[in-house]
């Protein structure tokens, strides 16, 4: 086990305040019950942006709680790395928005794009950047408005996915606490079970894309399902081995909170008890690039964290990507 370069010195988040639970599909013309979506996911309700809000507005929200909590103000931080399915805009990166809204003038600020994911790679981006000298302080971010690229035209998918933000500011370690393990692959060549074909640079928007509904989210999710298990157990064997440990030694595992059945599957694997893992699925649905990040700051704001225990983050997204970590807190 390698000794920590970084430690998350601040956790924020930031949900919308509009609630859609389960049983208001009904009333927006869409043909599905309460029951099948919590049987299916164990989703019970959704955050839901309004108009006004964006990645940025709510990621700013996010990262000022997280640098409050890590005393550090915008002028301190080196990098942001911003992680989102759903940027603002195509050009420039959300992050950029962000870092102007922050008021962080000396950021070198810029998106990555691993779907769910992408918190965690944000994470393993931030820490190599410390590792290098390349950077003291770094602010990570996963964000979505998903709302905005689901088609709710489509049962199969808008039922499944929710909005917010979640941020932590990463400092240099000092101690044995921070990140102790990190793993993180991907597999382009599933690429076309999760995805959003129109809209891009491929296929630009035009009326073809906009009669096929081709800029919105399209998803095999039975397939989606099945590699999420694998990636997500093959992701908590590397990380713990990475750190040394086994899941005995975890106190809490924060997985990418997409699927009821998927968060178990991959607990049952690591032989980590159900009252070791934390679940907010239920009122969040898939946040993508946010969900990691928000359930992190639910289970430190509850005090399900405490110093000195280790803390174990997977993830699973489109591209196929995966990715995990274990944190000493
Ligand atoms: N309400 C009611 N019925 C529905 C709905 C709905 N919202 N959606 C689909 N159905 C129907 C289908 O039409 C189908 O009907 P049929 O049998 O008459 O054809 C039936 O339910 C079964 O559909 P499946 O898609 O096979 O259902 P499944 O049991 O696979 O559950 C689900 C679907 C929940 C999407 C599941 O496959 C899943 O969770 N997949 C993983 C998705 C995921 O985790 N993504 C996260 C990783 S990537 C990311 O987060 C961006």
């Amino acid at each position: 086990m390698k000794r920590p370069t970084a430690y998350l010195a601040g956790i924020g988040k930031y949900a919308p305040t509009r609630i859609l639970k389960n049983a208001d599909f009904a009333a927006m013309g869409i043909d599905t019950t309460d029951e099948w979506i919590v049987q299916r996911t164990g989703i019970r309700e959704r955050h839901i942006a309004d108009a006004t809000e964006t990645n940025t507005s709510m990621s700013e929200r996010a990262a000022r709680i997280a640098m409050e909590r890590a005393g550090v103000q915008a002028g301190e931080i080196d990098v942001i790395v911003l992680g989102t399915a759903s940027p603002d805009r195509l050009l420039p990166a959300t992050a950029v928005e962000l870092q102007a809204a922050l008021g962080a003038k000396r950021a070198a600020a810029f998106d990555v794009m691993a779907a769910c994911s992408s918190f965690l790679y944000g994470l393993i981006v931030a820490e190599g950047l410390m590792q290098s000298g390349a950077a003291e302080t770094c602010l990570v971010v996963g964000t979505e408005k998903l709302s905005s690229i689901v088609d709710w035209k489509d049962r199969s998918t808008c039922v499944l996915f929710g909005d917010g933000a979640g941020a932590a500011i990463l400092k240099r370690s000092r101690g044995g606490r921070g990140i102790l393990s990190t793993f993180f692959r991907s597999d382009g060549t599933l690429a076309e079970l999760l995805w959003r074909p129109g809209g891009g640079a491929a296929l630009p928007f035009d009326e073809q894309v906009l009669q096929d509904r081709s800029f919105y989210i399209k998803m095999e999710g039975r397939e989606v399902f099945r590699h999420a298990v694998r990636s997500m157990t093959e992701a908590t064997d590397r990380a713990l081995d990475g750190a040394k440990l086994t899941g005995a030694d975890i106190d809490l595992l924060i997985p990418h909170q997409a699927n009821m059945r998927i968060i178990e599957a991959t607990a049952k694997h690591a032989a980590i008890p159900m009252e070791k893992v934390f679940v907010n699925v239920d009122r969040y649905g898939n946040t993508s690039s946010a969900s990691v990040a928000i359930a992190l700051e639910e289970a430190q704001a509850s005090g399900r964290i405490t110093d000195g225990m280790n803390v174990l983050l997977v993830a699973f997204g489109a591209g196929f990507t995966w990715a995990s970590l274990v944190i000493r807190f």
